[in-house]
């Protein structure tokens, strides 16, 4: 089935590649754009739609490549601009689009810009980023602080001002106000839609933007600095979403392409303001939902209270894992029982799902020793926060040594479990997660309701079942998901006739005389 080219970002599914993580083709322990072409027939079995790649931008990793140094060019640690023409043509030519990371709020402090910036107060470029003179007594310009830790501004000794970094020292943020920037970036755009790319993850958005007078933030109680404040000024300023505008017509000059938002907040008002259906994102990441504990009711709030705020004007995103969050697995329990129900919620809400890679498999979060942390945030906060490698280690493909992610060193340890979690075992099962994740998004691309159906959620159901319905003109899916351990019986809703569309082959929910059992951990997709 192919997607319209409208709407392909709705109603497709998204994988997310973490490309130092994914494979090697070269051994040198970085996964890179070879290993990720040679895993496409993988993907594309897998039933994925498009791929969302984080950053492949030349960068000196203080980051891991959220701190770029180059636009428009690929990291020679993931090989060539061929190999990633290579890679789109290839996907493509598998039906898959693929979507980068761009990282618009701050450069590497050795992209360019920056060292022109920062190489006299006269140079043509010195207002690309944002400079302040110091209070007295050498002082930063104000209490805004740094999400990775510290202050967000560093002395610049030569030229006798402070620059802002919201994140680590090395990712200088760069100055949105002025019009050149804005010019410079919107190229960017332009290149990489000129050379194809289906559209843009972007980085941060809500950051874009500073209070143009850099008043301090107001203090609150919290755990780290960055906490204690109330971030008035330093991010969500009122002329952000405005911006967003700017880029989505840059984005439209290209038909059928997308664009999906990281907005850093919980406030589900200021993260609806950057969507616009025809004007601003089309679709951002909210992730109260990948907050919840497991438990039913707590998901349907955070669904229901998404869908209040996005009405008709937006269409939801959902992703349990990403490379900045423990993985999904871990957070439930490291139980594969639970992970097929999460699958299934997140394979049939009313939203674009995005997976994030190896979750299919089961992939756990890796707890590692300090000396292997390689993260700034886990550096600097280890052990009250181990950072984010953790969710970041190597793809477990099969047994070999190194899970058959490289012949060389990997950069981050494999996983210990990656002898018994790997694809290769669970493509030979019938009964694996993987195999679950095929089918689930086989059934939903076949299903016009789970892909683009609204949503409305069962009132009348036990505690431990989420309970839903995907409609539209043409279809009814009713979804139920067993969260708990232990068998569930209820009575759905009356109708003239039921189809299974979807249950587990191991653990069939069955309806019998207008009831229907859930055995443990069990679900069921009826079409009525
Ligand atoms: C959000 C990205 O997801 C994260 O990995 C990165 O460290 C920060 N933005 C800074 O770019």
């Amino acid at each position: 089935m192919k997607l319209d080219n409208n709407s392909w970002w709705k109603e497709g599914v998204f994988y997310q590649i973490y490309p130092s993580s994914f494979a090697d083709s070269n051994s040198d322990g970085i996964g890179d754009l070879p290993g990720i072409i040679s895993k496409l027939p993988y993907l594309e079995n897998l039933g994925i739609d498009a791929i969302w790649l984080s950053p492949i931008y030349p960068s000196p990793m203080a980051d891991f490549g959220y701190d770029v140094a180059h636009y428009c060019d690929i990291d020679p640690i993931f090989g060539t601009m061929d190999d990633f023409n290579d890679l789109l043509k290839k996907a493509h030519e598998k039906g898959i689009k693929i979507i980068l990371d761009l990282v618009f709020n701050h450069t590497s402090h050795l992209h360019p810009w920056f060292l022109e910036s920062r190489s006299s107060r006269n140079n043509p470029k010195r207002d690309w980023y944002i400079w302040a003179d110091p209070l007295k007594g050498k002082r930063p310009p104000n209490n805004w602080q740094s999400v990775f830790g510290g202050k967000a501004w560093e002395w610049d000794q030569s030229t006798g001002q402070f620059y802002l970094h919201s994140f680590a020292r090395e990712q200088p943020d760069l100055n949105w106000r002025n019009p050149e920037v804005r010019k410079a970036l919107f190229e960017v755009i332009r290149f990489w839609l000129t050379k194809g790319v289906d559209g843009f993850r972007l980085d941060v958005v809500n950051y874009f933007l500073k209070d143009e007078k850099l008043r301090s933030n107001p203090w609150k109680p919290g755990l780290r600095p960055y906490d204690m404040q109330h971030h008035f000024h330093d991010k969500d300023q009122p002329e952000t979403p405005l911006l967003m505008k700017e880029i989505r017509q840059v984005v439209d000059e290209f038909p059928g392409r997308m664009t999906v938002g990281e907005v850093d907040s919980r406030d589900l008002k200021k993260i609806a303001l950057y969507y616009g259906t025809e004007d601003g994102l089309h679709l951002n990441f909210n992730f109260n939902f990948l907050e919840q504990p497991w438990n039913p009711g707590k998901f349907q709030s955070a669904v229901l209270g998404w869908e209040k705020i996005l009405k008709e004007k937006g269409w939801p995103a959902y992703t349990l894992s990403n490379h900045d969050v423990p993985r999904h697995m871990s957070r439930y329990g490291n139980c594969p029982e639970r992970a097929r129900i999460a699958a299934a919620m997140l394979l049939s809400l009313r939203g674009t799902p995005f997976l994030y890679y190896g979750e299919e498999i089961g992939m756990q979060q890796v707890r590692l020793p300090r000396h292997q942390i390689k993260d700034p945030v886990g550096r600097r906060y280890w052990p009250f926060h181990p950072g984010r490698d953790g969710s970041r280690t190597p793809m477990q493909w099969d047994e070999s040594p190194n899970a058959g992610f490289t012949a060389g060193n990997p950069w981050l340890p494999v996983s210990p479990n990656y002898q018994y979690i790997n694809c290769n075992q669970q493509e030979k099962d019938t009964g694996s997660l993987l195999n679950f994740y095929r089918d689930l998004i086989a059934c939903r691309k076949k299903s016009e309701a789970l892909r683009r159906g609204s949503i409305r959620f069962l009132k009348d159901k036990p505690e431990g079942v989420l309970a839903y319905e995907r409609t539209t003109a043409r279809e009814k899916v009713l979804i139920f998901l067993n969260f708990l351990p232990e068998k569930i019986e209820l009575t759905p809703p009356a109708a003239r006739s039921y189809t299974t569309l979807f249950t587990r082959p191991d653990r069939p929910a069955k309806l019998q005389k207008g009831k229907l059992f859930l055995p443990p951990h069990s679900l069921i997709f009826l079409k009525c």
